[in-house]
């Protein structure tokens, strides 16, 4: 029997399902072609942000006389002073897109990060010259205005993706945050702006405190596997419901882990904390791992086993609702 491992992934044709999700490590050209000979199927370049491109048009309008006080978040929170999180600032970033698309034969996603529209959006039809396959559109915001209701928050994260879709034709992929009221609901409305893809789901960076110094701290974690049962839950729901590609991500650190991402229905699993724990090379372990359990199963395709245990295909529904919580919590007790 022959076995494929191929998927279609923002109308993408991929060799595998295993993507290298943004990373400090595909920031390096190096890296990117490390990534594809280890398997990946498609690489995601770290994020270029929204207070990145302001603070660049900020420091071009002072040098032309005509400051603009264009957003005061990226002021106050962003420096100029800072050109990015990973040494790419808005041109080397184009540039970098350009040359990784070069460098590799698989497709390389660019990522905007921004959290209200504004003139950073353009850069998505820059990122298009430059020849990314496609955009990944994060839209990380916390809602800390007591003031900005839900209704808000979803309308702020529609108008940009409507505002970036009409802008290029590109495929767009939005990564989600998890912490929406009706997910399903919202999913459905970014499809109808335009959206192509949906990343279930994009990782909150919660603060700890720091009891000695009595502050808050903001050291980064690397997730764990139990993290990934969320966007477990989300794909099942939404594969087959949605005509948006669907990446499964948060927590995928095994080839286990990629099987179950497929059987929920993903088209796609990515990974970043488990390869920057376990190296490059990690990526190729999910890919072989898949295929043996493909192999050990009898599955000659990925469309055999996709969407297995979604949603669509589940025998007891109850298993997604509310009538489970109350099977697990009663087992629980029972011991
Ligand atoms: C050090 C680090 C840097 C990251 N940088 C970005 C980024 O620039 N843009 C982005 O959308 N996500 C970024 N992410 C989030 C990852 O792409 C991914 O969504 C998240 O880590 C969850 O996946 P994982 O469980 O496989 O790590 C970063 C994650 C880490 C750990």
């Amino acid at each position: 029997m022959t076995l494929s491992l191929a998927t279609s992934y923002l109308g993408l044709a991929l060799k595998n399902p295993v993507v290298a999700s943004a990373s400090p490590l595909n920031s390096k050209l190096d890296n990117i072609r490390r990534l594809e000979d280890a398997g990946a199927a498609a690489v995601v370049l770290p994020s270029l942000f929204q207070e990145q491109i302001e603070a660049e048009a900020e420091a071009h309008d002072t040098l032309m006389g005509a400051y603009a006080n264009s957003s005061p978040e990226a002021q106050s929170y962003f420096p100029s002073s800072i050109s990015s999180p990973y040494g790419l600032g808005p041109e080397h970033y184009l540039n970098f897109v350009r040359r990784a698309r070069d460098a590799v034969a698989i497709p390389v996603i660019a990522s905007l990060n921004g959290s209200s529209r504004a003139g950073w959006i353009d850069y998505a039809k820059r990122i298009e010259q430059a020849g990314a396959a496609a955009i990944e559109l994060n839209m990380y915001h916390v809602p800390t205005d007591l003031l900005e209701s839900g209704h808000d928050v979803e309308a702020r994260y529609i108008d940009i993706v409507g505002a970036v879709c009409v802008s290029v034709a590109l495929p767009i992929a939005i990564k989600l945050t998890p912490y929406l009221s009706s997910i399903g609901h919202f999913a459905n409305r970014l499809v109808e702006r335009g959206a192509a893809g949906l990343v279930l789901f994009n990782r909150l960076l919660q603060p700890d405190f720091d009891l000695v110094g009595l502050r808050l701290t903001d050291t980064l974690e690397l997730s764990t596997p139990a993290e990934l049962r969320l966007p477990l839950l989300w794909t099942a729901i939404l594969a087959g419901r949605t005509e948006a590609s669907l990446a499964a991500s948060s927590g995928v650190a095994s080839s286990a882990d990629v099987v179950k991402c497929i059987l929920a229905g993903a088209d796609v699993a990515m990974t970043t904390s488990a390869v920057l724990h376990g190296g490059i090379d990690t990526v190729g372990t999910l890919v072989t791992g898949l295929e043996a359990w493909m192999e050990a199963r009898d599955f000659a395709n990925l469309n055999e086993m996709r969407g297995l245990l979604s949603w669509v295909h589940s025998k007891d529904r109850s298993i997604y609702t509310r009538a489970n919580y109350l099977r697990i919590l009663e087992r629980y007790s029972a011991g």
